[in-house]
C-alpha cells in the first residue's frame, strides 16, 4: 500500500476540482468515505423506517455520543449531540436560570448568534449583555484575559454568566480558553466557551479545561456531515438545560437531548467514519502543514498590501485560518463582507469569507487550509486579492 502523504487528494473530497477552496473553516467539507457512510444509514434508514428509527438508530446514536464524549475528554453523561453550535449556543443562552437585570459578558470577537441571542433575552427577560472590546491587533494573549477582566470590573455587579470563543469567528484568533475559565472561577462565574472551531484543529480535553458549558461542531474541522456538533455541561447545570426541541423523551439529560424529533439522523450516525478519517489526517500532521502555508501566504500578503497583523505569526494565536486586513480605504461593513464573497466566487471561481469586527471598520478576509490544500490555492487567492485591492 502506497504511504499516505498530504495533501490529501481533492478528488478523496466530495469538493468540485475547478473551483478554489479557501473557506473549510465556515461549512467544513465532506471527505468521499463519510459522504458514503452517510448515504448508506439514509439507505438502511429507509429500508424499514420504523425498527431503524425506533431500535437501531436509537441505539448506535448513544454509541456516536459516547465516541464524541471519549474523544473530546468529555464525561460521558455530560455531553450531549446537537446540530450544531449555534444549537449548543442558544440551548445554553436560552436555558440558563436567569433574573431580570443579570449581566453577562461577551466579547465583540463573538459570533453574531451569541448577541444576538442575549439581545433577545434581554428584550424578554430583561438581562443586561455587556459586550466587551478585546483590543485588536493583539500582541499578547494576556491582553485578551485582561479584557475579560476589565469586564468583570466594570459589571454591576448582577454578573452571572461570561461567555468566550475558543476560536474566533471574525478574527480566527485563538483565545486562552482555560485562562479565562480560571478567571471566571476565581470570581465565582460559569464559563459558557463557544468551541465552534476548535475539534479536529486544536487538542480539546474538555475535562481538563473545566468550563461549565462547551460547545463544539463536529461539521468543520473534523469534516463530519453538516448538522453535526455536541454541547458539554457540567452536572449542576442539567436538569436547567432546555433541548433546543422539546421531545417525548424525558428522564436524563443525555435522555431528553437524544434526538431533536423525527428527522434524518444519518449525519450523527457516520461520525464514527468521520472521527477516524480526521484520526488519520491528524496523523500525518495536517494542523502544522495548514499553518505553514498560511505563513507563507501571510508572508507574501503583508509584503503586498502592507496592513497590520491581527497577532504575531504563532500557533499560539492562530491555526488552519487566519484573517487578514485588507488596505483601510475598503470599509469592513455586512455588506462588504457579502459583495466580496460574491465576486470572489462568481469571478475568481475563489471560495473564500470576507469578515468584519463590531467597533471597528476594517474588512478581513479569512482563508483556512486543511488536508486538501495545495500552495498554488493560496496563490490563486493572492492574484486575485491584488487584482481587486491593489
Ligand atoms: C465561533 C462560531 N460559533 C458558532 C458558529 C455556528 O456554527 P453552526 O452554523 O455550525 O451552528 C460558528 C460558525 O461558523 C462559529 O464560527
Amino acid at each position: 500500500m502506497p504511504q499516505e502523504t498530504l495533501p490529501s487528494p481533492l478528488e478523496e473530497w466530495c469538493l468540485a476540482p475547478n473551483i478554489t477552496h479557501l473557506s473549510h473553516g465556515s461549512y467544513g467539507a465532506l471527505p468521499r468515505l463519510v459522504q458514503n457512510a452517510l448515504l448508506q444509514h439514509q439507505t438502511d434508514c429507509e429500508e424499514r423506517p420504523d425498527s431503524y428509527l425506533f431500535f437501531t438508530a436509537k441505539e448506535l446514536l448513544s454509541e456516536r455520543r459516547r465516541t464524541v464524549a471519549r474523544r473530546f475528554g468529555s464525561p460521558d453523561p455530560e455531553l450531549v449531540l446537537l446540530q450544531g453550535a449555534s444549537a449548543g449556543m442558544t440551548t445554553v443562552l436560552r436555558s440558563f436560570p436567569w433574573k431580570e437585570g443579570d449581566e453577562v459578558l461577551y466579547s465583540n470577537h463573538g459570533y453574531r448568534l451569541v448577541e444576538n441571542c442575549l439581545l433577545h433575552l434581554a428584550r424578554t427577560r430583561g438581562i443586561v449583555p455587556r459586550r466587551i472590546p478585546v483590543p485588536f491587533p493583539l500582541a499578547d494573549t494576556e491582553d485578551m484575559v485582561k479584557a475579560f477582566e476589565q469586564g468583570i470590573q466594570n459589571s454591576g455587579g448582577k454578573l452571572r454568566l461570561m461567555v468566550a470563543c475558543h476560536v474566533t469567528s471574525p478574527t480566527a484568533l485563538v483565545f486562552p480558553a482555560a485562562r479565562l475559565v480560571a478567571l471566571g472561577r476565581s470570581h465565582g462565574l460559569p464559563v459558557l466557551i463557544d468551541g465552534a472551531h476548535v475539534p479536529g484543529h486544536f487538542d480539546l480535553d474538555i475535562t481538563a479545561l473545566g468550563a461549565d458549558f462547551y460547545v463544539g461542531n463536529l461539521h468543520k474541522w473534523i469534516a463530519g456531515p453538516r448538522g453535526t456538533g455536541f454541547l458539554h455541561a457540567k452536572p449542576r447545570w442539567h436538569e436547567a438545560l432546555e433541548p433546543p426541541v422539546v421531545t417525548a423523551h424525558t428522564g436524563s439529560f443525555t435522555e431528553r437531548f437524544l434526538w431533536a424529533g423525527t428527522a434524518s439522523l444519518a449525519p450523527f450516525l457516520a461520525l464514527d467514519v468521520a472521527l477516524a478519517h480526521a484520526a488519520r489526517l491528524d496523523s500525518l500532521g495536517w494542523q502544522a502543514r495548514s499553518h505553514a502555508l498560511l505563513s507563507a501566504f501571510r508572508n507574501e500578503f503583508f509584503a503586498t498590501f502592507g496592513t497590520t497583523p491581527t497577532s504575531p505569526d504563532s500557533p499560539t494565536f492562530t491555526g488552519a485560518m487566519q484573517a487578514f486586513a485588507l488596505p483601510a480605504r475598503w470599509k469592513g461593513t455586512p455588506e462588504a463582507e457579502i459583495h466580496f464573497r460574491r465576486l470572489f466566487f462568481e469571478k475568481h471561481g475563489i471560495e473564500v469569507p470576507f469578515t468584519t469586527l463590531p467597533d471597528h471598520d476594517t474588512l478581513f478576509v479569512r482563508p483556512s487550509a486543511h488536508a486538501y490544500t495545495q500552495e498554488s490555492d493560496f496563490q490563486t487567492l493572492l492574484a486575485a486579492l491584488k487584482f481587486e485591492f491593489l
